[in-house]
């Protein structure tokens, strides 16, 4: 983890203000200078400008008027965004949140800016994304700099980029599993007669309790399953039932099937932006 950098010099543009972007506008507002945003319809704008950017249509224009370029649009309308930028970004940051587009694939188009890939999760909306950095052999004051930013929207881990298929498996589909879990616990204690919502809100306030103590004491995470496990008591028959149904190996697979499926629709995409980006 590098220092954190005061980011108030740095207007940044958001390019492509869809929902990852507006997460980040609201994120990052309040901390740098000025925040830029682009869009094509009246109502992205406008949902921009509500947030306080600067909203524009013109992305050359945005990037152009920014210190530090952050991509947020789709993988099929990257290669737009990267002829329009062209010669705009020079000498300038340049961060692509685009899922799937390798960073060599955006940096070859844009030899005169450092280019940086990222990638956040829905986190992001509530400040808590757990955002991937691809590492690489960047200046160190640039590493400052964009990890600042990213720490504004939560936490940041610098991975290699082969790790972001999985990374995307786990922590970009997580919140989904997670909410299935959560789902599934509810409902038992609905079936046994508790009310949904006050139940709802408990299991919430566990999974947030357990998520803590398991960070505080940094131990594994069978050393909590032990203290609560009491001979004969009500854990050990649950944990039973969860042994029983292959609950762990579930649990690896469903990590293992998405990593796989993020690795081929990433070579997909890498391949069709890459294509789309021969001219340049
Ligand atoms: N959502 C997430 O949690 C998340 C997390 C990590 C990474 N990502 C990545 O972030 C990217 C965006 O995802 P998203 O979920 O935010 O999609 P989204 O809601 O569809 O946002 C994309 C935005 O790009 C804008 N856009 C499209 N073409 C444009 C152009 N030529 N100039 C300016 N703006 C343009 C669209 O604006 P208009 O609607 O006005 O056309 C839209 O608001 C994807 O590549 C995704 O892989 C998303």
């Amino acid at each position: 983890m590098c220092l954190f950098q005061d980011l108030s010099q740095y207007s940044i543009a958001i390019l492509g203000a869809g929902k990852i972007g507006t997460a980040i506008i609201k994120a990052i507002t309040g901390n740098v200078k000025q925040v830029i945003a682009t869009g094509r319809r009246d109502e992205t704008l406008s949902r921009a400008e509500e947030l306080g950017a600067l909203a524009l249509r013109d992305n050359s224009r945005a990037a152009s008027l920014a210190d530090i370029i952050i991509i947020s649009v789709k993988p099929y309308h990257l290669p737009r965004i990267i002829k329009e930028i062209n010669g705009y970004a020079n000498g300038k940051i340049v961060i692509s949140v685009v899922a799937g587009v390798k960073r060599d694939t955006i940096a070859r188009r844009l030899p005169e800016s450092r280019v940086f890939r990222a990638m956040p999760n829905i986190n992001t909306v509530i400040r808590m994304s757990t955002t991937a950095i691809v590492s690489g052999d960047y200046d160190a004051a640039d590493m400052a700099i964009v990890e600042s930013l990213f720490r504004l929207m939560g936490s940041v881990y610098w991975v290699p980029e082969e790790w972001i298929d999985t990374w995307t498996g786990l922590v970009g589909s997580g919140p989904a599993y997670l909410a299935e879990i959560i789902d599934g616990l509810v409902l038992g204690a609905v079936s046994m007669g508790l009310p949904r919502d006050v139940v709802y809100k408990a299991v919430l306030d566990t999974i947030k309790a357990t998520a803590e103590l398991l960070s505080r004491i940094d131990r594994h995470p069978a050393v909590v399953r032990d203290e609560v496990t009491t001979p004969a008591g009500t854990t050990i028959h649950g944990l039973k039932v969860l042994e029983s149904r292959g609950i762990k190996a579930a649990l690896m697979d469903i990590v293992e099937a998405s990593s796989k499926r993020g690795r081929e629709l990433g070579e997909e995409i890498d391949r069709m932006v890459d294509n789309a980006l021969r001219d340049l």
